[in-house]
């Protein structure tokens, strides 16, 4: 074969192994755009690796609904499937039966626990923020009363109990909560000690319900630990 044929042949070679090399690497970059952009949904790892997913604004790490200063609700969203208890507490409607489980539980060991706020609405929050403000100012409202939008009342997984204050501490009821709510599927969100990290004060009274598997591990043999150290995650407003 002439040298000339052989150079040509070289060539187009090379160029025809060039544009494949590209075409699979644009090929590539296309799909992982088309993953990432799959039902509005875009998807990130926390620091201890567990994938955090925002579908329609609402943010799930490790496939848990995550409501803190850092990660924030639609002012639209409604928790589907709310029921009242009590004539004026809403939750979702397996959040209840959890409740009443425990509920009836702490009662044959004549503990009294009875719910006092479930559900809240971003505008209802709203009120109650401002008020806040009002009263105790910016800086310290923040410590214990979440901006509209960022209140894991809205979730619907919330139940509030018995005296919302710190009267409630230390409580038979309290105390028994602290021991047990994770057999129910609940965790004491706010625990003592960890206010730096969840980013509000100790509240004995607010149970968040995350399922029996994560509430078991999150009380972690009477040490609570809580949703922020688990996953990995910050709690501070931008
Ligand atoms: N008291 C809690 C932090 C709330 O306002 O949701
Ligand atoms: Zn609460």
């Amino acid at each position: 074969m002439p040298k000339i044929t052989k150079i040509i042949i070289i060539v187009i070679s090379f160029v025809g192994l060039l544009i494949s090399a590209t075409l699979i690497l644009n090929s590539n970059i296309l799909f992982k755009e088309r993953t990432q952009k799959v039902d509005n949904q875009i998807e990130e790892k926390t620091e201890k690796g567990f994938q955090i997913e925002k579908i329609d604004g609402i943010t799930y790490i490790g496939g848990t609904i995550i409501t803190n200063k850092t990660y924030s609700l639609p002012s639209t969203y409604v928790p589907q499937n709310i029921v009242i208890i009590y004539d004026y507490v809403n939750i979702i409607d397996y959040v209840k039966d959890a409740f009443n489980a425990l509920q009836s539980d702490a009662q044959s060991i004549g503990l009294n626990i009875y719910p006092a706020s479930g559900y809240r609405s971003y505008e209802n929050q709203e009120r109650i923020y401002n008020k806040y403000i009002e009263k105790d100012g910016l800086e310290k409202a923040d410590t214990y009363s979440a901006r509209p939008g960022h209140s894991e009342h809205q979730t619907g997984l919330v139940i509030d109990v018995n005296t919302v204050d710190m009267t409630f501490d230390n409580t038979a009821e309290s105390t028994w909560l602290k021991n047990n709510c994770y057999n129910y599927g609940f965790i004491i969100r706010y625990p003592k000690g960890k206010e730096e990290i969840t980013g509000y004060m100790y509240e004995p009274w607010h149970l968040r319900y995350v399922g029996k598997e994560l509430a078991k591990k999150l009380y972690n043999n009477g040490f609570w630990i809580t949703l922020e150290e688990y996953f990995g995650i910050t709690s501070t407003y931008e």
